[in-house]
């Protein structure tokens, strides 16, 4: 059984991220689309909060589950007995970003791979930075998070105005 797996911190999930999980969920027995910590960034959304809006945009894939961890990816990678994990590209910088953490994992396990997707051209500039910042002025953000999650992910930005 093929399994990928697509980490992320997803504060929140996107729909380009949606489309990159679409995509490998094609090329694959089994996704698995993990939730986890990146120390670099505070996230806004809480671990459960992120899994439940992944959870929520992803219901109507049959072979993708989706989990949280706040260990190492490549401790993760192991225990799930993945092949690879998949990650979207949208420019130049992503691509440098992502190579980087590829090679700092492969260090740690070389077994480790990686496939990288480039994002559709009309997701290129979604990002869920992006997200916030237009959510917290009120702004729309239907186009940049998957239906089902707009009203709770546009709830929450709002809140945090208060
Ligand atoms: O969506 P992000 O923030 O770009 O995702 C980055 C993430 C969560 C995949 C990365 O920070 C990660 O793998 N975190 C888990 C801890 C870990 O293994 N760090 C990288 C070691 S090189």
């Amino acid at each position: 059984m093929k399994v990928l797996l697509f980490p992320g911190s997803f504060d929140p999930f996107t729909r380009g991220h949606r489309d990159i999980a679409r995509r490998a969920s094609r090329v694959c027995d089994k996704l698995v689309v993990a939730v986890m910590e990146n120390s670099a960034k505070q996230t806004l959304f809480t671990a459960e909060e992120r899994e439940e809006l992944v959870r929520l945009s992803l219901a109507d894939y049959d072979n993708i589950e989706v989990i949280s961890s706040s260990g190492l990816l490549v401790d993760l990678y192991k225990q799930l007995g993945c092949c690879a994990v998949v990650r979207g590209i949208r420019s130049e910088s992503d691509f440098r970003y992502e190579a980087e953490l590829a090679l700092a994992n492969r260090l740690l396990y070389p077994e480790y791979d990686c496939l990288l997707l480039p994002c559709r051209d009309d997701m290129s500039l979604i990002s869920s930075s992006i997200v916030k910042e237009v959510g917290h002025y009120g702004g729309d953000i239907s186009k940049m998070v998957p239906a089902e999650i707009v009203d709770i992910v546009k709830a929450k930005l709002m809140k945090g105005r208060i």
